[in-house]
């Protein structure tokens, strides 16, 4: 299990991740023929997207898929996708066929649950395997929409097992309510685990994810789990 964890301005965590990205883009590429993402919103993907952008690496090679998304239309401002779409996939021309949006705007969203991981059974296999999960942090440790308090099972068994690999939230204590999120197996499966964190209030809960005790966020139980991840904090969000 490999962690490094990096404090610094976010200016310089900008540069730290795309580099991070286009170093195992090539490595993958190279080995398997594509690299598949999962993608955030909130304040990482603001800050990350555009230097991602500005990357020479094959987009018509890299399928793209998100970690979560709100139950809004794809042009909606809450629209995770709608984020990416404005600061990654227009300015960097990624190709239709690579973009594996969850569909939110779905009045059932037990159903896009299912599209989306049919979806993502198609390319990332069964059960999935992302090569790379960037992930933000709320105060209260959730990541993507997996909050405090519900399902957290990262057992041998529900991580082997062919269970739902997107699952409906519907009282996300973040609004908006009603979202759509990968499941905390899927994310932790992911070849690298990209966690990413700024402002002070997010200080406490990843000194608690980092350090020796037990800690029962879902942070926490994603970096316990991940064979290999790389933390990048904010000097608010570091720790000292
Ligand atoms: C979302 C995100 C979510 C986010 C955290 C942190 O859809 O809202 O995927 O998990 O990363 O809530 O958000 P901030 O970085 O904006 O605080």
């Amino acid at each position: 299990m490999t962690k490094r964890v990096v404090v610094d301005d976010i200016s310089r965590l900008q540069s730290t991740f795309a580099q991070e990205f286009d170093m195992q883009a090539a490595e993958v590429i190279a080995r398997r023929g594509k690299f598949i993402v999962g993608l955030p919103g909130g304040s990482v993907a603001s800050a990350f997207f555009p230097a991602l952008a500005g990357l020479r690496v094959d987009w018509t090679r890299i399928e793209i898929f998100w970690i979560d998304e709100r139950a809004v239309p794809p042009d909606h401002p809450e629209s995770n996708y709608a984020v990416a779409s404005r600061l990654l996939l227009g300015p960097a021309r990624v190709p239709a066929a690579c973009i594996h949006r969850m569909h939110g705007e779905l009045p059932e969203l037990e159903q896009a649950a299912r599209r989306a991981a049919d979806e993502l059974r198609s390319i990332a296999g069964d059960p999935p395997c992302l090569d790379l999960a960037l992930v933000g942090v709320g105060d209260d440790g959730h990541v993507a929409s997996i909050f405090p308090g519900l399902s957290a099972d990262l057992s041998a068994e529900a991580r082997s097992a062919k269970a739902d690999s997107v699952v409906a939230v519907y009282d996300s204590p973040k609004p908006p309510s009603r979202r759509l999120t990968l499941t905390l197996p899927v994310l932790a499966r992911a070849g690298m685990v990209v966690v990413a964190a700024f402002g002070a209030s997010k200080a406490a809960v990843m000194r608690e994810a980092l350090g020796e005790g037990s800690a029962s966020t879902p942070v926490a139980a994603l970096l316990g789990a991940a064979s290999s991840s790389l933390v990048l904090l904010d000097r608010e969000a570091g720790l000292s």
